[in-house]
Protein backbone atom coordinates (compact mmCIF):
# COMPACT_ATOMS: atom_id res chain seq x y z
CA UNK A 1 0.00 0.00 0.00
CA UNK A 2 1.36 3.55 -1.26
CA UNK A 3 1.05 6.18 1.66
CA UNK A 4 3.58 8.76 0.56
CA UNK A 5 1.30 10.82 -1.54
CA UNK A 6 3.21 14.09 -0.46
CA UNK A 7 6.43 13.15 -2.01
CA UNK A 8 4.87 11.97 -5.06
CA UNK A 9 1.52 10.21 -6.68
CA UNK A 10 1.15 8.62 -9.58
CA UNK A 11 -0.40 9.97 -13.32
CA UNK A 12 -3.49 9.28 -13.55
CA UNK A 13 -4.73 7.45 -16.52
CA UNK A 14 -7.80 10.26 -17.44
CA UNK A 15 -4.43 12.47 -17.35
CA UNK A 16 -2.17 10.65 -20.20
CA UNK A 17 -5.29 10.66 -22.22
CA UNK A 18 -5.51 13.95 -22.35
CA UNK A 19 -1.92 14.81 -22.60
CA UNK A 20 -1.15 12.56 -25.54
CA UNK A 21 -2.49 14.30 -28.81
CA UNK A 22 0.42 17.18 -27.58
CA UNK A 23 2.71 14.48 -27.65
CA UNK A 24 2.09 12.65 -30.35
CA UNK A 25 2.79 13.74 -34.37
CA UNK A 26 0.80 12.10 -37.03
CA UNK A 27 -3.68 13.04 -37.78
CA UNK A 28 -4.94 14.08 -34.42
CA UNK A 29 -1.27 15.28 -33.31
CA UNK A 30 -1.25 18.64 -31.96
CA UNK A 31 2.93 18.26 -30.84
CA UNK A 32 3.70 21.94 -32.41
CA UNK A 33 5.69 24.61 -30.49
CA UNK A 34 3.09 27.37 -29.51
CA UNK A 35 5.18 30.53 -30.89
CA UNK A 36 5.62 29.05 -33.66
CA UNK A 37 3.20 30.61 -37.04
CA UNK A 38 2.12 28.08 -39.14
CA UNK A 39 -0.92 25.81 -38.98
CA UNK A 40 0.72 23.15 -36.28
CA UNK A 41 2.27 25.79 -34.18
CA UNK A 42 -1.42 28.06 -34.08
CA UNK A 43 -3.22 24.72 -33.28
CA UNK A 44 -0.70 24.21 -29.83
CA UNK A 45 -0.80 27.91 -28.83
CA UNK A 46 -4.69 27.42 -29.30
CA UNK A 47 -4.69 24.39 -27.14
CA UNK A 48 -2.16 26.04 -24.58
CA UNK A 49 -4.92 29.09 -24.07
CA UNK A 50 -7.43 26.47 -23.27
CA UNK A 51 -5.59 24.70 -21.26
CA UNK A 52 -4.88 28.16 -19.45
CA UNK A 53 -8.56 29.35 -19.10
CA UNK A 54 -9.19 26.44 -18.01
CA UNK A 55 -6.53 25.89 -14.42
CA UNK A 56 -7.55 30.06 -14.88
CA UNK A 57 -11.17 28.58 -13.77
CA UNK A 58 -10.03 25.92 -11.49
CA UNK A 59 -7.59 28.49 -9.50
CA UNK A 60 -10.00 31.27 -9.68
CA UNK A 61 -7.49 34.04 -11.58
CA UNK A 62 -7.34 35.46 -15.23
CA UNK A 63 -5.91 33.25 -17.52
CA UNK A 64 -3.02 36.12 -17.51
CA UNK A 65 -2.33 35.39 -14.11
CA UNK A 66 -0.80 31.88 -14.88
CA UNK A 67 2.41 31.24 -15.22
CA UNK A 68 3.32 27.96 -15.63
CA UNK A 69 6.50 26.51 -14.44
CA UNK A 70 8.59 23.20 -14.21
CA UNK A 71 6.78 22.03 -10.91
CA UNK A 72 6.54 23.59 -6.75
CA UNK A 73 10.41 24.36 -6.86
CA UNK A 74 10.46 26.55 -9.30
CA UNK A 75 7.05 28.11 -8.83
CA UNK A 76 8.52 29.00 -5.33
CA UNK A 77 11.93 30.23 -6.65
CA UNK A 78 9.78 32.58 -8.87
CA UNK A 79 7.45 33.39 -6.40
CA UNK A 80 9.77 34.28 -3.65
CA UNK A 81 13.28 36.00 -5.76
CA UNK A 82 11.35 37.14 -8.79
CA UNK A 83 8.62 39.40 -6.16
CA UNK A 84 11.75 40.39 -3.83
CA UNK A 85 13.70 41.18 -6.51
CA UNK A 86 11.49 43.36 -8.50
CA UNK A 87 9.81 45.13 -5.16
CA UNK A 88 10.86 48.93 -4.51
CA UNK A 89 10.03 48.66 -0.63
CA UNK A 90 12.99 47.63 0.49
CA UNK A 91 15.48 44.32 1.33
CA UNK A 92 13.23 42.45 4.04
CA UNK A 93 11.39 39.21 3.66
CA UNK A 94 9.23 37.59 6.23
CA UNK A 95 8.81 33.88 6.79
CA UNK A 96 7.93 30.79 8.67
CA UNK A 97 10.24 28.06 10.30
CA UNK A 98 7.60 25.51 8.48
CA UNK A 99 8.46 26.32 4.94
CA UNK A 100 9.84 23.44 2.31
CA UNK A 101 13.42 23.48 1.03
CA UNK A 102 12.04 25.26 -2.26
CA UNK A 103 11.28 28.59 0.03
CA UNK A 104 13.64 28.15 2.67
CA UNK A 105 16.81 27.97 0.52
CA UNK A 106 15.25 30.72 -1.79
CA UNK A 107 15.10 32.93 1.14
CA UNK A 108 18.61 31.84 2.15
CA UNK A 109 19.67 32.83 -1.41
CA UNK A 110 18.25 36.27 -0.73
CA UNK A 111 20.22 36.73 2.38
CA UNK A 112 23.13 34.84 1.24
CA UNK A 113 23.74 36.56 -2.03
CA UNK A 114 21.74 39.85 -1.80
CA UNK A 115 21.90 41.26 1.38
CA UNK A 116 18.18 40.74 2.54
CA UNK A 117 17.34 40.34 5.93
CA UNK A 118 14.53 37.90 6.88
CA UNK A 119 12.17 37.52 9.71
CA UNK A 120 11.11 33.88 10.59
CA UNK A 121 7.78 33.95 12.53
CA UNK A 122 6.74 32.41 15.47
CA UNK A 123 4.82 29.51 15.69
CA UNK A 124 2.47 27.54 18.00
CA UNK A 125 3.44 23.44 18.91
CA UNK A 126 1.12 22.62 16.51
CA UNK A 127 2.64 24.38 13.84
CA UNK A 128 0.53 27.94 13.42
CA UNK A 129 1.08 30.81 12.00
CA UNK A 130 -1.08 33.88 14.71
CA UNK A 131 -1.79 36.56 12.12
CA UNK A 132 -1.09 39.08 15.10
CA UNK A 133 2.46 38.00 14.88
CA UNK A 134 2.57 38.48 11.22
CA UNK A 135 1.34 42.18 12.01
CA UNK A 136 3.62 42.50 14.60
CA UNK A 137 6.70 41.24 11.85
CA UNK A 138 5.15 44.09 9.42
CA UNK A 139 5.13 47.10 11.64
CA UNK A 140 8.71 46.35 12.67
CA UNK A 141 9.60 46.01 9.30
CA UNK A 142 8.33 48.94 6.83
CA UNK A 143 10.68 47.77 4.17
CA UNK A 144 9.28 43.99 4.19
CA UNK A 145 9.29 43.19 -0.31
CA UNK A 146 7.28 39.89 0.27
CA UNK A 147 5.30 37.46 2.84
CA UNK A 148 5.41 33.91 2.03
CA UNK A 149 3.39 31.48 4.68
CA UNK A 150 3.02 27.95 2.88
CA UNK A 151 -1.00 26.80 2.87
CA UNK A 152 0.02 23.66 4.47
CA UNK A 153 2.96 21.68 5.67
CA UNK A 154 4.04 18.70 3.93
CA UNK A 155 5.62 17.56 7.22
CA UNK A 156 3.21 17.60 9.60
CA UNK A 157 -0.20 18.84 7.30
CA UNK A 158 -0.89 21.95 9.28
CA UNK A 159 -3.13 24.24 7.52
CA UNK A 160 -2.25 27.84 8.26
CA UNK A 161 -5.26 30.65 8.18
CA UNK A 162 -3.76 31.93 5.02
CA UNK A 163 -7.02 33.73 4.00
CA UNK A 164 -6.54 36.01 7.94
CA UNK A 165 -2.49 36.08 6.79
CA UNK A 166 -3.31 37.25 3.81
CA UNK A 167 -5.81 40.23 4.70
CA UNK A 168 -3.26 41.52 7.61
CA UNK A 169 -0.28 41.89 4.63
CA UNK A 170 -2.85 43.27 2.24
CA UNK A 171 -3.98 45.83 5.44
CA UNK A 172 -0.03 46.69 5.13
CA UNK A 173 0.67 46.79 1.43
CA UNK A 174 2.68 43.99 0.88
CA UNK A 175 2.66 41.05 -1.60
CA UNK A 176 1.90 37.55 -0.19
CA UNK A 177 2.84 34.42 -1.41
CA UNK A 178 1.62 30.85 -0.29
CA UNK A 179 3.11 27.51 -1.42
CA UNK A 180 -0.16 25.57 -2.11
CA UNK A 181 1.68 22.52 -2.90
CA UNK A 182 0.24 19.91 -0.30
CA UNK A 183 -3.54 21.15 -0.85
CA UNK A 184 -3.74 21.91 -4.19
CA UNK A 185 -6.18 18.88 -5.22
CA UNK A 186 -7.61 18.44 -1.75
CA UNK A 187 -8.12 21.93 -0.83
CA UNK A 188 -9.70 25.71 -2.23
CA UNK A 189 -6.19 26.81 -3.62
CA UNK A 190 -8.30 29.83 -5.55
CA UNK A 191 -6.34 33.21 -5.50
CA UNK A 192 -10.04 34.93 -4.72
CA UNK A 193 -9.71 38.18 -2.85
CA UNK A 194 -10.46 41.31 -3.74
CA UNK A 195 -9.94 41.70 -7.38
CA UNK A 196 -9.38 38.49 -8.10
CA UNK A 197 -12.04 36.57 -10.17
CA UNK A 198 -12.49 33.66 -7.36
CA UNK A 199 -14.98 36.24 -5.50
CA UNK A 200 -14.15 36.66 -2.10
CA UNK A 201 -13.76 32.97 -1.64
CA UNK A 202 -10.40 31.43 -2.26
CA UNK A 203 -6.99 32.13 -0.59
CA UNK A 204 -6.95 36.13 -1.03
CA UNK A 205 -3.03 36.15 -1.46
CA UNK A 206 -1.07 37.54 -4.51
CA UNK A 207 0.95 34.11 -5.29
CA UNK A 208 -0.02 30.29 -5.17
CA UNK A 209 2.74 27.58 -6.04
CA UNK A 210 1.21 24.38 -6.84
CA UNK A 211 2.88 21.45 -8.36
CA UNK A 212 1.37 18.73 -10.87
CA UNK A 213 2.70 15.29 -9.70
CA UNK A 214 1.00 16.06 -5.98
CA UNK A 215 -2.57 15.57 -7.67
CA UNK A 216 -2.34 13.35 -10.57
CA UNK A 217 -0.51 15.08 -13.63
CA UNK A 218 3.24 14.52 -14.29
CA UNK A 219 6.47 15.25 -12.08
CA UNK A 220 7.92 18.54 -13.80
CA UNK A 221 4.74 20.81 -14.34
CA UNK A 222 3.39 23.03 -12.12
CA UNK A 223 2.48 26.30 -11.95
CA UNK A 224 3.02 29.99 -10.11
CA UNK A 225 -0.83 31.93 -10.07
CA UNK A 226 0.21 35.74 -9.61
CA UNK A 227 -2.14 38.60 -8.81
CA UNK A 228 -1.88 41.35 -11.82
CA UNK A 229 -0.06 44.12 -10.76
CA UNK A 230 2.23 42.28 -8.50
CA UNK A 231 5.74 43.56 -9.83
CA UNK A 232 7.46 40.09 -10.82
CA UNK A 233 11.09 39.86 -12.24
CA UNK A 234 11.60 36.81 -14.09
CA UNK A 235 14.40 34.53 -13.13
CA UNK A 236 14.59 32.58 -16.48
CA UNK A 237 15.41 34.95 -19.59
CA UNK A 238 14.72 33.94 -23.23
CA UNK A 239 11.95 34.07 -26.38
CA UNK A 240 10.06 36.02 -23.68
CA UNK A 241 6.96 33.38 -23.16
CA UNK A 242 4.74 33.30 -20.61
CA UNK A 243 4.28 37.56 -20.91
CA UNK A 244 7.84 37.68 -20.21
CA UNK A 245 7.83 36.10 -16.83
CA UNK A 246 9.53 32.44 -17.59
CA UNK A 247 11.35 32.43 -20.79
CA UNK A 248 11.12 28.74 -22.71
CA UNK A 249 8.88 27.01 -25.10
CA UNK A 250 5.90 26.14 -23.46
CA UNK A 251 5.32 22.63 -22.27
CA UNK A 252 1.73 22.20 -23.97
CA UNK A 253 0.86 18.69 -22.68
CA UNK A 254 2.69 19.41 -19.27
CA UNK A 255 -0.46 22.80 -19.03
CA UNK A 256 -3.24 19.78 -20.57
CA UNK A 257 -2.36 17.18 -17.81
CA UNK A 258 -1.88 20.28 -15.33
CA UNK A 259 -5.80 21.32 -16.28
CA UNK A 260 -7.12 17.67 -16.14
CA UNK A 261 -5.91 16.69 -12.97
CA UNK A 262 -7.22 19.79 -11.10
CA UNK A 263 -10.44 19.53 -12.72
CA UNK A 264 -10.36 15.81 -11.62
CA UNK A 265 -9.72 16.41 -8.37
CA UNK A 266 -12.29 19.67 -7.90
CA UNK A 267 -15.02 17.18 -9.52
CA UNK A 268 -14.33 15.38 -6.57
CA UNK A 269 -14.15 17.50 -3.52
CA UNK A 270 -17.06 15.79 -2.23
CA UNK A 271 -13.71 12.53 -1.45
CA UNK A 272 -12.51 15.27 1.35
CA UNK A 273 -14.95 13.92 4.19
CA UNK A 274 -14.39 10.59 3.46
CA UNK A 275 -10.78 11.12 3.38
CA UNK A 276 -11.11 13.35 6.74
CA UNK A 277 -12.91 10.54 8.68
CA UNK A 278 -10.13 7.89 7.17
CA UNK A 279 -7.21 10.00 8.39
CA UNK A 280 -8.96 10.85 11.67
CA UNK A 281 -9.67 6.89 12.17
CA UNK A 282 -5.56 5.89 11.11
CA UNK A 283 -4.96 8.76 13.67
CA UNK A 284 -7.03 7.62 16.56
CA UNK A 285 -6.25 3.50 16.31
CA UNK A 286 -2.10 4.91 16.43
CA UNK A 287 -2.70 7.00 19.21
CA UNK A 288 -4.51 4.74 20.99
CA UNK A 289 -2.75 1.31 20.14
CA UNK A 290 0.75 2.09 20.18
CA UNK A 291 2.01 3.14 23.52
CA UNK A 292 4.01 6.86 23.36
CA UNK A 293 3.21 7.37 20.11
CA UNK A 294 1.82 11.13 19.11
CA UNK A 295 0.45 13.07 15.87
CA UNK A 296 2.92 15.88 15.34
CA UNK A 297 1.48 19.05 13.93
CA UNK A 298 -2.46 20.39 14.14
CA UNK A 299 -5.25 17.98 14.84
CA UNK A 300 -7.57 20.45 13.79
CA UNK A 301 -6.35 22.14 10.89
CA UNK A 302 -5.17 18.91 8.63
CA UNK A 303 -4.58 18.12 5.30
CA UNK A 304 -7.72 15.74 4.67
CA UNK A 305 -5.37 13.04 3.73
CA UNK A 306 -1.96 13.48 5.94
CA UNK A 307 -1.18 11.81 9.04
CA UNK A 308 2.39 12.25 10.75
CA UNK A 309 3.39 11.02 14.13
CA UNK A 310 6.66 10.51 16.16
CA UNK A 311 7.71 7.07 17.94
CA UNK A 312 9.49 7.99 21.23
CA UNK A 313 11.73 5.40 21.82
CA UNK A 314 12.22 3.95 17.89
CA UNK A 315 13.83 4.79 15.26
CA UNK A 316 12.12 6.64 12.53
CA UNK A 317 14.29 4.77 9.80
CA UNK A 318 13.82 1.39 11.85
CA UNK A 319 10.10 1.90 11.47
CA UNK A 320 9.49 2.74 8.05
CA UNK A 321 11.34 -0.68 6.90
CA UNK A 322 9.66 -2.75 9.28
CA UNK A 323 6.48 -1.14 7.78
CA UNK A 324 7.78 -1.27 4.36
CA UNK A 325 8.12 -5.32 5.24
CA UNK A 326 4.75 -5.43 5.87
CA UNK A 327 3.85 -3.59 2.73
CA UNK A 328 3.10 0.00 3.69
CA UNK A 329 4.90 2.30 2.02
CA UNK A 330 5.50 5.28 4.02
CA UNK A 331 8.42 8.23 4.44
CA UNK A 332 10.17 10.40 7.45
CA UNK A 333 8.24 13.13 6.50
CA UNK A 334 9.92 15.72 3.88
CA UNK A 335 10.98 13.36 0.81
CA UNK A 336 13.85 15.89 0.30
CA UNK A 337 15.17 15.21 3.66
CA UNK A 338 14.92 11.79 4.11
CA UNK A 339 18.13 9.64 4.54
CA UNK A 340 19.65 12.58 6.13
CA UNK A 341 21.18 11.99 9.91
CA UNK A 342 19.60 16.19 11.10
CA UNK A 343 16.33 16.14 12.88
CA UNK A 344 13.74 18.05 10.87
CA UNK A 345 13.84 21.39 11.28
CA UNK A 346 10.27 21.58 11.48
CA UNK A 347 9.87 19.36 13.97
CA UNK A 348 12.17 20.98 16.21
CA UNK A 349 10.13 24.09 15.49
CA UNK A 350 7.37 22.48 16.73
CA UNK A 351 9.41 21.84 20.05
CA UNK A 352 10.03 18.47 19.41
CA UNK A 353 13.33 17.29 20.99
CA UNK A 354 16.22 16.26 18.38
CA UNK A 355 15.73 12.60 19.43
CA UNK A 356 12.33 12.21 19.20
CA UNK A 357 12.45 14.42 16.08
CA UNK A 358 14.55 11.54 14.44
CA UNK A 359 11.25 8.92 15.30
CA UNK A 360 8.90 10.81 12.50
CA UNK A 361 6.81 8.68 10.19
CA UNK A 362 4.80 10.34 7.83
CA UNK A 363 1.35 8.69 6.42
CA UNK A 364 -0.24 10.73 3.42
CA UNK A 365 -3.11 8.69 1.89
CA UNK A 366 -4.24 8.27 -1.69
CA UNK A 367 -7.64 8.90 -3.37
CA UNK A 368 -10.04 6.59 -2.38
CA UNK A 369 -8.28 5.68 0.95
CA UNK A 370 -11.24 4.02 3.36
CA UNK A 371 -11.67 3.53 7.03
CA UNK A 372 -11.08 0.22 6.54
CA UNK A 373 -7.98 0.61 4.96
CA UNK A 374 -7.18 2.72 8.15
CA UNK A 375 -7.77 -0.08 10.32
CA UNK A 376 -5.13 -2.74 8.22
CA UNK A 377 -2.30 0.16 8.94
CA UNK A 378 -3.02 0.58 12.11
CA UNK A 379 -2.34 -3.06 12.75
CA UNK A 380 0.93 -3.25 10.52
CA UNK A 381 1.87 0.09 12.53
CA UNK A 382 1.28 -1.88 16.18
CA UNK A 383 3.02 -5.33 14.74
CA UNK A 384 5.90 -3.11 13.21
CA UNK A 385 6.70 -1.43 16.38
CA UNK A 386 6.23 -4.42 18.47
CA UNK A 387 8.60 -6.33 16.48
CA UNK A 388 11.27 -3.84 16.64
CA UNK A 389 10.88 -3.90 20.67
CA UNK A 390 10.85 -7.36 20.57
CA UNK A 391 14.93 -6.68 19.49
C1 LIG B 1 5.27 22.03 0.19
C2 LIG B 1 6.11 21.74 -1.01
N1 LIG B 1 6.60 22.76 -1.73
C3 LIG B 1 7.35 22.56 -2.83
C4 LIG B 1 7.66 21.29 -3.26
C5 LIG B 1 8.51 21.12 -4.46
O1 LIG B 1 7.74 20.75 -5.58
P1 LIG B 1 8.40 19.97 -6.81
O2 LIG B 1 8.72 18.61 -6.32
O3 LIG B 1 7.33 19.96 -7.87
O4 LIG B 1 9.60 20.72 -7.25
C6 LIG B 1 7.18 20.19 -2.53
C7 LIG B 1 7.54 18.81 -2.95
O5 LIG B 1 7.64 17.90 -2.18
C8 LIG B 1 6.38 20.42 -1.38
O6 LIG B 1 5.89 19.42 -0.64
Amino acid sequence: MYLDTAATAPVRREVLEAMWPYLAGGEQGVFGNPSSTHETGRRAADALAAARAELAELLGCRPGEVVLTAGGTEADNLAIKGIALASTRGRHVITTALEHEAVAESVGFLSRALGFRSTVLPNTSDGRIDPEALAEALAAAPDTALVSIQHASNEIGTVQPIAELAAVARAAGVPIHTDAVQTAGWLDVRLGGPGGLGGPDGLGVDAISIAGHKFGAPKGVGALVVRAGTPLEPLLHGGGQERGRRSGTENVAGAVALATALRLARDESRDVAAAAAARDALIDGIESRVAGAFLTGSREHRIPNHASFCFPGTAGEAVLLELERRGVTCSSGSACAAGRDEPSPVLLALGIAPEVAQTAVRFTLPHGFTVDDAALVVDRVVDAVAALARR
